[in-house]
């Protein structure tokens, strides 16, 4: 879902997603993670654009010992959100600390990377600027931190028929790229990437001097299942908005365009995909 000028999100909609991006994360990247955090207890993690704290839920009972975790959001109803529901607990059951703090991004204090053991954050890095990301990475990288961003939209997008296969035509490329176009709007944060944070986030962290790992952690919603319905049809309502304010000449083309893709959906045709790359940085060794 767009985020308003503002830059606020929909709790309802971050609701609405969490299950496919759940889903679609990288385990075995947090497998890693969680290898090279093992001797660290409790672990102090940033989990940076928190929202209602979906990262937290997936990530902290992947993790191992005690955790400290502070969300950081500039959204105080999406971090009341969070703090009404209960913190997991890690791996092996041990317990996970949860604070909130209410803070916009475009300042982050040095306090916030002392003793810190993971920088976190899922969704996030398309609404930053190049020079912003630049300066994260050194950062985590100063502080010795290990770092797992997930869900960073690459601009891949499309429909799939029945049996899986992509079935994309030229009204749904236009459709793309005009969406990509509108992803790049300033949000808060400078100009943002849009689908170029994918590879200009793996490529910052490499070039602050860290390893970095990444895998696909596309969302797929397959054709005919009725759980996916409701955020098959979110999306291709969002995407219609974008490009309607991306192209407002073509508000009837991108109308119909809608009400075709949403009368194939409906009688289970179709389904969507969504690509997104989980990414993963470690500091050497000591
Ligand atoms: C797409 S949502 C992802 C939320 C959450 N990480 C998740 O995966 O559900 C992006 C989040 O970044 C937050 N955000 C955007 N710009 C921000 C800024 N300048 N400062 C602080 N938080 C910001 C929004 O409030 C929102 O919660």
């Amino acid at each position: 879902m767009m985020p308003g000028a503002d830059s606020r999100f929909d709790g309802d909609w971050l609701a609405l997603r969490e299950a496919a991006d759940h889903t679609a994360r990288s385990d075995a990247l947090a497998g890693r993670l969680a290898e090279r955090l093992a001797r660290r207890a409790p672990l102090r993690v940033l989990d940076l654009g928190a929202g209602t704290g979906s990262n937290l839920r997936w990530l902290a009972p992947r993790l191992p010992g005690p955790q400290d975790w502070l969300l950081l959001d500039h959204d105080a109803e999406l971090l009341d959100r969070a703090q009404v529901l209960a913190a997991p607990v890690s791996r092996d059951d041990r317990p996970t600390r949860v604070e909130a703090r209410c803070a916009d991004l475009a300042e982050l204090s040095p306090e916030l990377f002392e003793g810190l053991d993971l920088m976190t954050a899922s969704a996030l890095f398309d609404l930053v600027s190049a020079s912003w990301l630049e300066q994260l990475a050194d950062c985590i990288a100063s502080a010795g931190a290990a770092a797992l961003f997930a869900l960073t939209v690459d601009g891949r997008r499309g429909f799939v028929d029945a049996a899986g296969r992509a079935l994309i035509d030229d009204a749904d490329r236009w459709m793309v790229r005009q969406f990509n176009a509108h992803q790049l709007r300033a949000k808060g944060l400078g100009r943002a990437l849009g689908p170029a944070a994918a590879s200009a986030l793996p490529e910052a962290l490499t070039a602050a001097g860290l390893r970095v790992f990444t895998e696909r952690a596309d969302w797929r919603l397959a054709a005919g299942e009725p759980q996916n319905g409701p955020l098959a049809q979110a999306l291709i309502a969002d995407w219609s908005q974008a490009v309607e304010e991306q192209s407002p000449e073509s508000k009837a083309q991108v109308a119909a365009w809608r009400d075709r893709r949403l009368a194939t959906l409906e009688a289970g045709r179709i389904g969507l995909y969504v690509g997104h790359v989980d990414v993963l940085a470690l500091p050497e060794a000591p």
